[in-house]
């Protein structure tokens, strides 16, 4: 299925394009959400990283990737010897889905509708950073900047051009890695994230 929308949001700074997201109606999920969790990081990064979307810490702190998914992409981030601070870190979705259960809101993952009104952000953010890589973590991710339904097994760990100098280079999405419930497996696994990162940093 294609996700094409035709428009695109105004071209400006990441502050302008932060405040306009901030409103967002473009779908239903701003209903439950608390707030727009949008991208950060230099306005001039080399390399833009694309999660899913925020969990329930990034929602309630209007940040994205500082909860577990987020303390594990920094981990690993830096064990490959990429800062942080030089990344532009967005998501897909900007804002939370979630399933109340109890006391707490279970993640529910975005459908191809959702990816598709939010990838008016994610175009917005691209135009102004204008990274040389852009890193897809999932699937979602990897849907939104091919802007088609795509497979995560035929693109991970691998570089492909988006034209304009542009390339995409597909990992696994960190919040896999804590979901594994098998110790070796998932050091294994970790390992691999590793050495999908290390090609970022070796590439940016
Ligand atoms: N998972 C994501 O994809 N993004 C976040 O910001 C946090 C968790």
């Amino acid at each position: 299925e294609n996700v094409t929308e035709g428009d695109r949001p105004p071209e400006g700074t990441i502050e302008a394009l932060r405040a306009a997201a901030a409103g967002c109606t473009r779908c239903p999920l701003h209903c439950n959400a608390t707030q727009t969790v949008f991208g950060e990081g230099p306005e001039d990064a080399r390399v833009m990283v694309v999660g899913e979307q925020p969990g329930d810490q990034e929602d309630l702190a209007g940040r994205p990737f500082i909860g577990p998914a987020g303390r594990m992409f920094d981990r690993i981030a830096e064990e490959a010897g990429l800062e942080r601070d030089g990344l532009y870190v967005t998501n897909a979705v900007k804002h939370f889905k979630y399933e109340p259960r109890g006391k707490r809101r279970l993640h529910k993952t975005p459908n191809t509708g959702e990816i598709r009104q939010c990838r008016w952000w994610l175009t917005g953010e691209l135009a102004i950073v204008k990274p040389k890589l852009v890193v897809a973590m999932g699937a979602t991710a990897l849907t939104s900047v091919m802007n088609h339904a795509e497979k995560l097994g035929d693109y991970r760990g691998r570089f492909t051009d988006l034209g304009e100098g542009q390339r995409l280079y597909t990992t696994v999405h960190p919040s896999y890695l804590l979901r594994l419930p098998d110790e070796t497996r998932r050091q294994e696994e970790i390992a691999r994230f590793r050495e999908d990162l290390t090609a970022v940093k070796e590439a940016q």
